[in-house]
Formats: C-alpha cells, sequence, structure tokens
C-alpha cells in the first residue's frame, strides 16, 4: 500500500468550494467578487451581512428590510440573562459567548430546522444578539446594568452604545464598522472549518456558531488581536519595539499579529484598517500606539520578511476607542457569525460528511499481554 501524503494544518489542502469568498494569496479579499477592502470604506456591515448570507447587495428596501429583521431580535431573553448572571465574574468574554450560544439553541424551538429559511433566521438572531450579549455580559461582570439596544441606531453604533452607555461619534462607529465588515468572512480558515465540520453531520446552526466560536478564540486565529494589544503595552514606548521584537525572536517566539497561512507578502485588509488606526490615532492626538506598531511592522519586515495581519491594527483601533482587550476576540464574533452562517447554509445547499484521514504511527496490531485477559 502506497504511504498517503500528510500535510501539516491541511496547509494548501482543498477540501470544499465555496462561492462566498474567495482569498488570493497575493493580498486581495473577495466578497461575492466585491473587494472587501472597498467595501469596508463605503457600506455597513448589515449591508455586508446581506451580501454574504442572502447572496447579493441589497437595495434601498432590502436593507431596511434586514436592518429592521435584525434590530427585532436585539433583544436578549431573560432566561439567558438569568444565567449571565451566574456565570463566574472572572469567565472569558469569548467562553461567555460560546455557552450563551449554545444555549440559545436550548430555547429555540426551530433549531434542528435545517431548512435555508430556518436558517438564515437563526443567522439574523445570532447577529442581533451577540453584541448585546457581548456588552451585557460585560456590564453584569462589572457591576453594571446592561444597556438596552437603540433601535435609532446602526449595528456598529448600536454595539458601542450598549458598551459605553453614550452614543458614540461618527468617527467611532465608522472605525467599528470597517473592522467588522473586515472581520465578516475568511473563506475556510479555522473558525469557519470547524463551523462547517459541525453543519456536515447535520448538527445546527448553534452547535456550528459555538463551534466557529471555540476555534476563533485561540491565539493563533482571532485571540490575536487581544494578545497582540498585550504585547503592545508590554513594549509600552515606541523606542522599546525594536529590542523587545528581536528578544522574541531570538527566543523563536512567535509575534502576535503578523504571519498568515494563506497571504504571502500582504494581508490588504492590514493595510486599510492601519490606516482607520492612523486616522483615530491623529484625531484622539494619542500616537504613541500606531508609532509602536509602525515599529514592530518595520522590524518583522527586515529580519523575517512578514506582514502585519488584520489583527493588530484592529487592536490599536479598539484600544484607541477604550474597548476593553477581551472584548477584542468577541467582537471579532459578532462579525464573522455572518461568514459563518453563510458558510454552514452553502454546507447544508451540498452537503458531504467532512472526515479527514490520519496516518498512524502508533504501535502495530499486538496481543494483549496474558495478565489482562
Ligand atoms: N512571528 C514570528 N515568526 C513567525 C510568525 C510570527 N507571527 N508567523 C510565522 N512565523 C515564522 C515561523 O516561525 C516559521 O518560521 P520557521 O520556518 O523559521 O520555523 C514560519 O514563519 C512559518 O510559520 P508557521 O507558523 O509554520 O506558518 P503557519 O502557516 O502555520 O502559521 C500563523 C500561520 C497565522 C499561525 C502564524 O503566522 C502565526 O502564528 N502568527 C501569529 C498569530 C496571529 O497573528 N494569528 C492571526 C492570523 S490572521
Amino acid at each position: 500500500m502506497t504511504k498517503p501524503e500528510l500535510s501539516a494544518g491541511l496547509a494548501d489542502i482543498v477540501v470544499g468550494e465555496t462561492n462566498i469568498c474567495f482569498v488570493d494569496p497575493n493580498g486581495t479579499l473577495l466578497y461575492r467578487g466585491f473587494s472587501a477592502d472597498e467595501l469596508s470604506e463605503r457600506l455597513s456591515f448589515e449591508e455586508i451581512a446581506h451580501l454574504l448570507l442572502i447572496g447579493h447587495l441589497p437595495e434601498k428596501e432590502e436593507l431596511k428590510k434586514f436592518s429592521e429583521a435584525i434590530k427585532k431580535e436585539r433583544n436578549v431573553p431573560d432566561e439567558l440573562l438569568n444565567v449571565i448572571k451566574l456565570f463566574p465574574k472572572d469567565a472569558h468574554p469569548m467562553d461567555i459567548l460560546r455557552t450563551s450560544v449554545s444555549y440559545l439553541g436550548m430555547l429555540d424551538k426551530d433549531a434542528g430546522d435545517k431548512s435555508r429559511e430556518a436558517n438564515l433566521k437563526k443567522a439574523v438572531k445570532l447577529l442581533a444578539k451577540l453584541p448585546t450579549i457581548m456588552t451585557a455580559a460585560h456590564r453584569i461582570s462589572h457591576g453594571e446594568r446592561p444597556v438596552e439596544p437603540d433601535p435609532s441606531l446602526n449595528h456598529s453604533q448600536n454595539l458601542l452604545y450598549m458598551l459605553f452607555g453614550k452614543k458614540p461619534a461618527d468617527i467611532e462607529a465608522e472605525a467599528v464598522n470597517a473592522s467588522l465588515i473586515l472581520y465578516a468572512e475568511h473563506e475556510f480558515n479555522a473558525s469557519t472549518f470547524a463551523a462547517r465540520v459541525t453543519a456536515s453531520t447535520l448538527s445546527d446552526m448553534y452547535a456550528a456558531v459555538t463551534s466557529g466560536i471555540g476555534t476563533l478564540k485561540g491565539p493563533l486565529h482571532g485571540g490575536a488581536n487581544e494578545a497582540a494589544m498585550y504585547m503592545m503595552k508590554e513594549i509600552g514606548e515606541p523606542h522599546k519595539a525594536e529590542s523587545y521584537i528581536m528578544e522574541k525572536l531570538a527566543k523563536k517566539e512567535k509575534i502576535m499579529g503578523f504571519g498568515h497561512r494563506v497571504y504571502k507578502s500582504v494581508d490588504s485588509r492590514a493595510e486599510v484598517m492601519r490606516s482607520v488606526a492612523r486616522k483615530l490615532s491623529e484625531n484622539f492626538g494619542e500616537t504613541k500606539w500606531y508609532k509602536i506598531e509602525e515599529k514592530l511592522v518595520e522590524v518583522m519586515k527586515r529580519e523575517k520578511n512578514i506582514f502585519p495581519n488584520l489583527d493588530l491594527p484592529c487592536a490599536i483601533v479598539y484600544y484607541m476607542l477604550n474597548i476593553p482587550i477581551p472584548l477584542y476576540t468577541p467582537i471579532f464574533v459578532c462579525s464573522r457569525v455572518s461568514g459563518w452562517a453563510a458558510h454552514v447554509m452553502e454546507q447544508l445547499d451540498n452537503n458531504k460528511l467532512i472526515r479527514p484521514s490520519s496516518i498512524y504511527t502508533g504501535n502495530p496490531k499486538r496481543n494483549l499481554p496474558p495478565e489482562a485477559i
């Protein structure tokens, strides 16, 4: 028998087809054919969620209907709020979201309905409720009352409003909107793949999104935005950035917010977000974090020819907006849920159980020792 070929981490292995998103190794990212960078500069997150979930950019009336549907679903059931109050005060917000989505699945009578129509409704529910759950849980764990969603605000404005209890400035909501759009979808990344694997067993949308959240949490994936900010805080000053990186690289440690499995020379999303970070820095008169980031980018390019990914500038943007660091990856969830749900529906449209193989490296067949019989 010929030995099967192994690709560690499934690198370069094609496991499916998708018409949702294209990640070009040279840096371009397309959502259903449109440049994600351009979308993030011109449109709203709601329009992009519509594009991903329904397949086309909404006309004016469609957008109105879709936005209203999201607004209607923003409230979190009391049953879930009561459960959230019982969570440990120091629980990580990603764990809170993971458990909350799982719980929402138990409350939804249609959880097991796998029709596209029912799944679309679940996607809208999750999209709408995740920011409310995230901000309510955060406020509860800090001894504050949750802030009710405000129907006069769009998705990004409302997220910031529920977190801080005051309406955000346009520049703040626009920065969050751009980050949500750029985080929304990324083809067969680890968490989307996890969601597709779960869906492929004919489990339900809530189970698939729960898998996605658990997978996104790790610092090699979505957790990198939090890890990158902790790193920049540890560095503290722009003039300390170079020696910090050199020490880490000498110890063969990874620098969070750099590198990518698919992109080879640039992550264009990061460049868009770096300009948002610069704009905010200049607007707020606080350029320290941007300067640290610039130095990190320069040294990583020189030493390893490795480029920043989206998580690095997003971390600065969120920090400039005073968003608590443990909420950075949960905000990523609030966005990526649109991509996960689109992939779950696509998987189910043409389902085949996802079940790869492995190369066995254990003992050959052997007999039980006599004393064990
Ligand atoms: N810092 C330092 N070195 C890095 C690096 C980083 N962030 N990313 C990759 N490298 C180096 C590795 O050390 C390795 O070097 P070597 O061949 O000399 O051993 C080489 O580049 C390949 O890295 P590897 O981890 O095997 O590539 P991958 O495709 O499996 O990894 C990531 C992709 C994203 C996991 C990796 O770049 C990483 O860990 N980045 C930091 C976490 C992060 O920002 N994640 C968010 C991704 S969007």
